[in-house]
């Protein structure tokens, strides 16, 4: 047995067998462990196991009982590994991974390259996205198991056909669309821009009217909270407790959130629309996206000069010429779009109804620009220089926050049917 421990995560390679005669010493072993109660998750490689007897069975069931909350995971199973937890019914206690396939990079194309991850065409039914290396397997399976939620509650989005191993690190095998990017088809079609607008807003809406089961996904809510609270060695307490306090102004509701709701995120095959980029998905109050949507089309067109500086920490391209870049669309098309995209989503409410919740939208659109923001704070953790340059953009925001009328956003909440 061999024992890796990382920023919480506890990795424990297990032998070649486990069986009568040395499953005692392994159970000693194993719980001797001295971080095995405080790992945030607990990672069991199967990649040398080839015997597990009822006994070896029994000591990992002792495990993942005992340690619940930090579910536990066991990856790299062989077929006959895997069917054993499978007919033994410890697959409902422990979640069990097949060992990944392998993928070879030199043999695809690359079709982009975001700030996340890459996409590679592999042959013509599968694309592949490979995340860079700050997502860890566990997380990428958490993805391709939301998609999968997302695909069987009809939302109109690709297989995603498995997790495999490449030379860059773990990615999603996904079905390839012979399609378009919907931002690339309405820049390029002017005269179909509002035809486009109100395909966005259907999409938009089958997300708001289809509804998860509150343990199948994780709640939007939730989600920002974690966020809010791990950027503890940046911020100070009294500005968590402030940004912690807008999350639970939010209604908890259990419609479908895609999470970076924008024309990028959509490609068109034979007129039919499906929402790519599903890494963010999850469920909870329809804010979170229209507030998205805000942050692309109104906030991040019209950056400050000095905010625009800072959040990208970008030198020598235009704000105009970052908005083609990153979002497809001119200033004055990302105007039309959110202006379109707004009147037609919310078409049957009051000019009074569709104030007040214009005003949430543009408060929620600045708190996911500060979720954005921490984001990079991670990131850029070990330059003191660029990570007080997300600081500042945090603190910029959140003083415009701090403007807003609350009564206001209560409001909004109230009429948001
Ligand atoms: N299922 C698919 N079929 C065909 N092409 C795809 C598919 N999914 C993604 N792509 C292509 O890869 C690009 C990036 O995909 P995606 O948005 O999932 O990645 P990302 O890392 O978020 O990139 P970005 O930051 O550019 O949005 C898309 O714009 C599209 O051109
Ligand atoms: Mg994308």
């Amino acid at each position: 047995m061999e024992v890796k421990y990382n920023v919480g995560s506890l990795l424990i390679t297990l032998p070649t067998r486990i069986d009568a005669k040395n499953a005692a010493a392994f159970e000693k072993e194993l719980f001797a462990v001295e971080q095995l109660h405080d790992a945030e998750e607990i990672l069991l490689d199967a990649k040398n196991l080839a015997y597990i007897s009822s006994l070896g069975l029994r000591v990992i069931l002792k495990l993942a009982k005992k340690i619940k909350t930090t579910p536990t995971l066991m990856v790299n199973a062989s077929n006959e590994v895997y069917n054993v937890f499978d007919v033994t019914g410890m697959t409902s206690f422990i979640k069990v991974l097949r060992k990944r396939r392998s993928v070879n990079l030199t043999s695809t194309k690359l079709l982009a390259f975001g700030m996340f991850g890459s996409v590679y065409r592999v042959n013509e039914e599968q694309i592949l996205k490979v995340f860079h290396d700050l997502t860890t397997e566990r997380k990428i399976q958490e993805i391709v198991d939301t998609m999968r939620i997302a695909f069987t509650h009809d939302i109109p989005t690709v297989i995603p056909f498995e997790v495999v191993v490449t030379e860059k690190g773990f990615g999603i095998l996904l079905e390839l669309l012979n399609a378009e990017v919907l931002s690339t088809l309405m820049h390029d079609n002017p005269k179909d821009f509002d035809r486009h607008v109100i395909e966005m807003v259907k999409l938009a809406k089958t997300l708001a009217d289809t509804e998860f089961e509150e343990y199948l996904l994780k709640n939007r809510n939730d989600f920002m909270t974690e966020v809010v609270e791990s950027a503890a060695e940046y911020l100070t307490p009294e500005e968590i407790s402030v940004l912690k306090s807008y999350v639970d102004l939010v209604p908890r509701r259990n419609s479908g959130v895609h999470g970076d709701l924008h024309a990028r995120n959509i490609m068109i095959t034979d007129g039919k629309p499906f929402l790519i980029d599903m890494d963010e998905f999850g469920c909870g109050h329809p804010v979170w996206d229209i507030a998205g949507t805000h942050l692309i089309y109104q906030m991040i067109p019209h950056f400050p000069e000095e905010i625009f500086r800072k959040q990208t920490g970008l030198e020598g391209i235009s704000l105009a010429d970052f908005c083609l870049k990153m979002i497809r669309f001119t200033v004055d098309e990302a105007d039309i779009c959110w202006e379109k995209f707004f009147n037609e989503y919310f078409n049957d409410y009051s000019a009074r109804e569709k104030n007040y919740i214009l005003q949430a939208v543009k408060f929620y659109s600045r708190f996911k620009l500060i979720i954005f923001s921490i984001a990079r704070c991670h990131v850029e953790k070990n330059n003191s220089t660029r990570l007080a340059m997300q600081v500042d953009v945090i603190r910029y925001y959140l003083k415009e926050m701090q403007a807003f009328d609350i009564g206001k956003l209560i409001k909004a909440f109230e009429v948001w049917k």
